[in-house]
Formats: C-alpha cells, sequence, structure tokens
C-alpha cells in the first residue's frame, strides 16, 4: 500500500516536471493543417523588411512586448474597445511599438492560402520574430506552434511587466525571473538590440547624465541628434549596425557605448559583465545563445487546447 501510494506520487512528481521543462507546443503544429502557412509568413516578412530594412526589428520587439504580457498570446495586437484595455498605449508601446500592419498582412495572406483562419496571431508574431532574424544575417531556431489568441489585454500588466530602460541590473534581473527567465536569458536576449533604433527621450537622461559608464565621445555624438529638449522622436540605432545580427551590441557595452541606460547595465561590473564579454567577441555563442532562449521566452503561459481562440482579425476578438 505504502510502495503504491509512493510510486503514485513518484509518477505525479514526475509528470509535473515534464511540464515545467516541455511545453504543450509543436514545431510541426501546422505541417498537416496547411503546409503553406509557415512559407507564407517568411514571404511577407521578408518583402516587409525589403521595403523597410527597420521593420525586422519592429517585428522582433512586437513578439517580446506580447510574451512579457500575459505570455504570448497576441495580447499586444488588440486594438482599445469598450471591453479591451489595449496594450498599444502602455507607455512601452504607445508610439513606439510597430510592425502592426505588417501583421495584418501575414494574417490575412495565411488565411487565404490556408482556406480558413487556422493559425493564430500569437504563433505569426512568434514566426515573423524568427523570420526577421533570419533575414538579417541572424541564427534561425525551430519555433514552437500551437499558441492561441487571447480575448483580452492589459494595459496595466504592459505598464508593469515590460522593461524599462531606466532599469538598473537587479530590476531587470528581476524582471525577467517573473517571466521564468534567467540572467543568461537576460543577456541574450537583450542581444536583440543588434537591430533596430531606439527614440531620444528613452537615452536622453544617459548622454547627459551620466558620467560613470559611458564613453564621452560616443555621449557628445548622440547629443547631437538628440538636444536637451524636444527631438523627443529623433531615433539613434541601438547598436551600430541596426540592420545586421552581429556582436557589436556586445562589443559597444565593452566600451561603453551602450544607448540605453539599461544596455550598458549589463555590463558595468555586475555579474553579467563576464557573458557580455564572451558575447562580444563571439557571434557563434550569442547566436546559439540567442535562439535557445528566444525559444523559452516564446514559450512563456501559451494558451493551448481550448483556451483562448483562432482570431480572424489580429486586432479584434472574434
Ligand atoms: C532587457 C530589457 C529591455 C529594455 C529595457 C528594452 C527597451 C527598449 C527601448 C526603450 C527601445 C526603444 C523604443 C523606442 O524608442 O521607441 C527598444 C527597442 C528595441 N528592442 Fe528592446 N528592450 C529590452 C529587451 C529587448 C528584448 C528581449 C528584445 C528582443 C529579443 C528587444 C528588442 C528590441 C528591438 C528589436 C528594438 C528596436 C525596435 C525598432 O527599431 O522598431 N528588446 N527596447
Ligand atoms: C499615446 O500617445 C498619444 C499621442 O500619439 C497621446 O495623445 C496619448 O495620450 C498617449 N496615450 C497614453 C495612454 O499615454
Ligand atoms: C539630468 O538630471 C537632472 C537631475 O536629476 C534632471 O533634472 C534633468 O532633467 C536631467 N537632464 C536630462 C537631459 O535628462
Amino acid at each position: 500500500m505504502a510502495s503504491t501510494s509512493f510510486l503514485l506520487l513518484h509518477v505525479l512528481v514526475m509528470f509535473s516536471l515534464a511540464n515545467i521543462v516541455f511545453s504543450d507546443l509543436s514545431d510541426d503544429f501546422y505541417d498537416d493543417i496547411c503546409p503553406q502557412a509557415l512559407p507564407t509568413i517568411k514571404r511577407v516578412v521578408e518583402d516587409a523588411i525589403s521595403q523597410e530594412r527597420r521593420m525586422g526589428a519592429s517585428l522582433l520587439r512586437l513578439h517580446f512586448h506580447d510574451c512579457f504580457v500575459n505570455g504570448c498570446d497576441a495580447s499586444i495586437l488588440l486594438d482599445q474597445t469598450s471591453t479591451i484595455d489595449s496594450e498599444k498605449t502602455a507607455r512601452a508601446n504607445n508610439n513606439s511599438a510597430r510592425g502592426f500592419e505588417v501583421i495584418d498582412r501575414i494574417k490575412s495572406e495565411v488565411d487565404k492560402v490556408c482556406g480558413r483562419p487556422v493559425i493564430s496571431c500569437a504563433d505569426i508574431l512568434a514566426v515573423a520574430a524568427r523570420d526577421s532574424v533570419v533575414a538579417l544575417h541572424g541564427p534561425t531556431w525551430e519555433v514552437e506552434l500551437g499558441r492561441r489568441d487571447s480575448t483580452t489585454a492589459s494595459r496595466t500588466t504592459a505598464n508593469n511587466d515590460i522593461p524599462t530602460p531606466l532599469m538598473d541590473l537587479p530590476a531587470l534581473i528581476d524582471n525577467f525571473k517573473k517571466q521564468g527567465l534567467d540572467e543568461e536569458d537576460l543577456v541574450a536576449l537583450s542581444g536583440g538590440h543588434t537591430l533596430g533604433f531606439a527614440q531620444c527621450f528613452t537615452f536622453r537622461n544617459r548622454i547627459y547624465n551620466e558620467t560613470n559608464n559611458i564613453d564621452s565621445t560616443f555621449a557628445s555624438q548622440r547629443q547631437a541628434n538628440c538636444p536637451r529638449s524636444g527631438g523627443d522622436s529623433n531615433l539613434a540605432s541601438l547598436d551600430p549596425t541596426s540592420a545586421l545580427f552581429d556582436s557589436k551590441y556586445f562589443s559597444n557595452l565593452v566600451s561603453k557605448k551602450g544607448l540605453l541606460h539599461s544596455d550598458q547595465a549589463l555590463f558595468s561590473g555586475g555579474e553579467t559583465d563576464e557573458l557580455v564579454k564572451t558575447y562580444s567577441t563571439n557571434l557563434r555563442t550569442f547566436s546559439k545563445d540567442f535562439a535557445k532562449s528566444m525559444i523559452k521566452m516564446g514559450n512563456i503561459k501559451p494558451l493551448t487546447g481550448n483556451e483562448g481562440q483562432i482570431r480572424i482579425d489580429c486586432r479584434r476578438v472574434n
């Protein structure tokens, strides 16, 4: 009797461990229902990037901002209504998150090629992020699929859970930990800043007020296009090669040329310095870790089975 219940307990423990380690998602989810789905996403992403190089960065960021707010459930795509508390106007997203039209285009082309709405908006975000990184010469990975779309959104949660560019290392570590991501994930995923741009208001305090841990020539150069007041939306690239996935983001941090306070926080005498140094001279290691952490981020609290829905229009609940 005792041994039977012990065995049962053992089996239960194994199952719950398995649930932590393995997600409910699978990389072949659409292979039978719509084999043309993934190639269609890739085609539209490549086309969008050829029209505007920055779009790859913007699509990568959309997936991140989706996943950090109640999981990867496409909540970021919902427009404001009387019942939807849209995340689009949350601090980190308002006049900043972009690429929504590209997602709309992907959704309509994919539904057309599949003959019906079978692919979720949350999966489209995950695949578009991967295809963007690949298009900009970064690593590839198998995207786990089968996420479903939320029927709610939360601006408050977006305000609370998306990290801010003013955070120090302990706050960043804590923020990622709340999502089940560790320090290595934090450093690898921050490497997403090898792509894209930031607006003046996000780094103004750093280039005018910080003296430690900023290269003074770099600060003056950035000041030229980011005045003390005004020019809030003027852009600066997050690393010197904004449309190329490389290790310059990290070598820049080592030279105290991180654009955001939160970027430089990863190399400022704390426990992540060593990993930043490693990535700064080792693109292969960065690429491998980035891919691994992207899969982990993509697995944050997905809706599966009968949860949520497959939206017809990514901006609206069915
Ligand atoms: C670690 C905490 C992070 C903070 C505090 C942060 C903050 C920011 C800020 C302030 C911007 C500029 C937005 C603007 O000026 O409009 C930005 C841009 C960007 N972020 Fe992050 N970010 C973080 C992590 C990540 C992660 C994990 C990824 C993806 C893996 C990512 C991908 C991007 C990309 C690609 C851009 C450029 C977007 C574009 O040009 O449209 N970021 N981030
Ligand atoms: C978002 O930005 C618009 C300007 O485009 C502004 O009018 C609005 O107040 C902002 N919303 C929030 C919630 O900050
Ligand atoms: C620099 O810091 C001071 C004091 O915190 C603040 O009042 C000022 O606005 C900051 N300047 C810039 C350009 O951010």
